[in-house]
């Protein structure tokens, strides 16, 4: 199966991206399933039932969250239905599931979404909890296992791979919005400490510069914003696995309307 994975959908101009791109690259890449982090696809916070039903209707098949995932109060019910994961690392009396399940033909995926702890809410430890749940999901029969690492310390998205290369099909970081160039293969196990964003690239993480120089400057802190308009991007990582393998790894890029291009592939070790 080939996944297409686009990290951290930001806002208006994020949601537009995958609009006008998403059909283009599906057919390009033969794409059987599209899975977004969306816990910042409504204006940056959160995702509300109407943004994610749009997104859905797009052709997105699964939705994964982060520290974020509680910001539009609409959407908390629909967790408990709906293919909109977030981290599994929150308390169990929370809201929603971190684990969802997709398939293709007879090949079944598990979706994980994970939370690190620098700088995050605190949240149980994500390194223990995922050894236990792998450990189900291969009881359970599940060979092909994707985890969205959803951190800020690219130390801790390293380490989470080291511990599960060869255990898992694929890790890819997300939160930062910042895309890193260390795609790699390791014992079938791709990993990306980072996609990066679709959203604004002229600002600062995707948000208006405004307010994050004004607090930079001040210590003060203010509401952060998506500007209307702005010079965009889409960023994600397509990746073919096999047999709970991946074969295959690349990055693609897209500037505004322009052509999507492969811009790295992953480094086999
Ligand atoms: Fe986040």
């Amino acid at each position: 199966m080939k996944i297409l994975y686009l990290a951290d959908v930001v806002g208006k101009p994020g949601r537009g991206m995958i609009k006008h791109h998403l059909k283009t690259i599906k057919q390009e890449h033969n794409i059987d399933l599209v899975i977004i982090n969306a816990e910042n696809a409504s204006h940056g916070f959160g995702v509300s039932v109407k943004n994610s039903k749009e997104l859905f209707a797009m052709g997105i098949d699964m939705m994964t969250g982060g520290n974020h995932s509680w910001d539009k109060k609409d959407i908390l019910p629909t967790l408990d239905f709906e293919p909109i994961l977030r981290p599994l690392n929150y308390p169990s009396i929370a809201p929603g599931t971190g684990v969802g399940y997709l398939s293709v033909g007879d090949e079944k995926l598990a979706v994980i979404n994970l939370m690190g702890h620098f700088t995050m809410p605190m949240v149980d430890n994500p390194f223990t909890m995922i050894v236990a749940e792998v450990e189900r999901l291969q009881n359970e029969g599940y060979k092909n296992i994707f985890i969205d690492m959803h951190a800020e310390a690219t130390s801790e998205k390293r380490a989470l791979m080291m511990m599960l290369q060869g255990k898992v099909s694929a890790i890819c970081g997300s939160h930062t919005h910042i895309g890193t160039d260390d795609l790699e293969i390791n014992k079938g196990t791709f990993y990306v400490t980072d996609v990066g964003l679709t959203g604004c690239r002229d600002g600062v993480i995707g948000m208006d510069k405004k307010q994050p120089m004004e607090r930079f400057l001040t210590s003060i802190s203010s509401k952060f914003d998506v500007p209307n308009s702005c010079k965009k991007i889409l960023q994600g990582v397509v990746f073919e696995l096999e047999d709970g393998k991946c074969i295959e790894a690349f990055k693609i890029k897209a500037y505004d309307y322009e052509k999507v291009e492969v811009s790295q592939r992953a480094r086999v070790e």
